[in-house]
């Protein structure tokens, strides 16, 4: 077991002289969860982040959320503990090829899932993440012709329980993608109580066979409202199960595991790219910091805060 605990109190100093406050993403490490201010999932993490007083932000996480963040406060200092931290679902709607797609179906609006690049969101109307996307979509009027990117997955999902048939950008998230439709049927037969609580990232045959469906802060909320002692096949993430056993300890919860591995449970290396070690050497060298154009970040910014209005 590796001692944290002096990394731990030099982060604990630093986060007090740089008067910085650190929020963190579910998906990441259980140790940088117990240290963050504040954890949420991405829609959370940006109403948070609009509303704090500190000059400095440590958004434990990956890039578009940082992005997120520096848009809504650009007077701010937003850190990402390591740059690296993509995903590869906003890497699967590049800016100009999406910029394309759009001039090619005019008249629609563009919704974009805030897994994007800031570039992205500039081209876009409004922005919905897991936890909302399903309200802002139904409250635009029924006859309205939207374009939805770049989740294909989440997509086919809102078009499922709104009745839409919103024109979706093919992109998916590699994680959800790789989730095992035939060791989740195998895992509900060892365990026929368990709920199964998905992401509307995953494929439709592994969202046809939930109970629950949505963000990881709605999947945590099905949690913990469910009775003592319920138990749980969780596709997603597996940072999630942190919070989860953490805030319902007499319950259980089971990770589905992938299909191309001999693995329990499925990562998103990106978020793991968050550590402790990084975290204090970005709170010391305030670097590396994120920076959008400003340009685009004005052009970005609107689309966001429609979404944080409707919400
Ligand atoms: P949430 O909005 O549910 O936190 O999801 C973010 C994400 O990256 C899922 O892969
Ligand atoms: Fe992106 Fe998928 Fe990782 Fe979420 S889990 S941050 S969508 S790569």
């Amino acid at each position: 077991m590796v001692d944290n605990r002096e990394t731990i109190e030099k982060i604990k100093r630093l986060k007090s002289e740089r008067d910085a406050v650190i929020l963190a993403h579910y998906y990441t490490r259980p140790e940088i969860q117990e240290l963050a201010d504040y954890i949420g999932d991405s829609l959370a993490l940006a109403q948070i982040a609009s509303t704090l007083r500190e000059p400095v932000i440590v958004l434990c996480g990956v890039n578009f959320m940082a992005e997120t963040a520096k848009i809504l406060c650009p007077d701010k200092t937003v850190l990402l503990p390591d740059l690296e931290a993509g995903c590869s679902l906003a890497d699967s709607c590049p800016a100009d090829e999406f910029e394309a797609f759009v001039k090619a179906h005019p008249g629609h609006t563009v919704i974009s899932y805030v897994n994007t690049s800031a570039r992205v969101k500039a081209l876009s109307d409004l922005l919905v993440t897991s936890g909302n996307a399903r309200k802002i979509v139904d409250s635009l009027p029924a006859d309205e012709k939207i374009i939805f990117g770049p989740d294909r997955n989440l997509g086919n999902y809102i078009n499922s329980v709104t009745g839409r048939d919103m024109v979706l950008w093919n992109g998916a998230c590699h994680v959800h993608e790789k989730f095992s439709v035939e060791k989740l049927v195998e895992l509900k037969k060892q365990h026929p109580e368990a709920k199964v609580l998905a992401h509307p990232e995953c494929k439709k045959a592994l969202l046809l066979l939930a109970d629950s469906v949505g963000s990881t802060a709605a999947l945590l909320k099905a949690a913990t409202e469910a009775p003592a002692g319920s138990e749980f096949i969780v596709v997603t993430e597996s940072g999630i199960l942190h919070e989860m056993r953490r805030l319902c300890p007499d319950k259980t919860f089971i990770p589905a595991p992938p299909d191309d591995s001999t693995c329990a449970c499925n990562d998103c290396a990106f978020m793991k790219l968050n550590t402790l070690d990084k975290l204090a050497a970005c709170l010391e060298n305030m670097a590396p910091a994120v920076e959008v154009d400003p340009e685009t970040a004005l052009c970005a910014r609107k689309p966001i805060e429609r979404m944080l209005a409707l919400s």
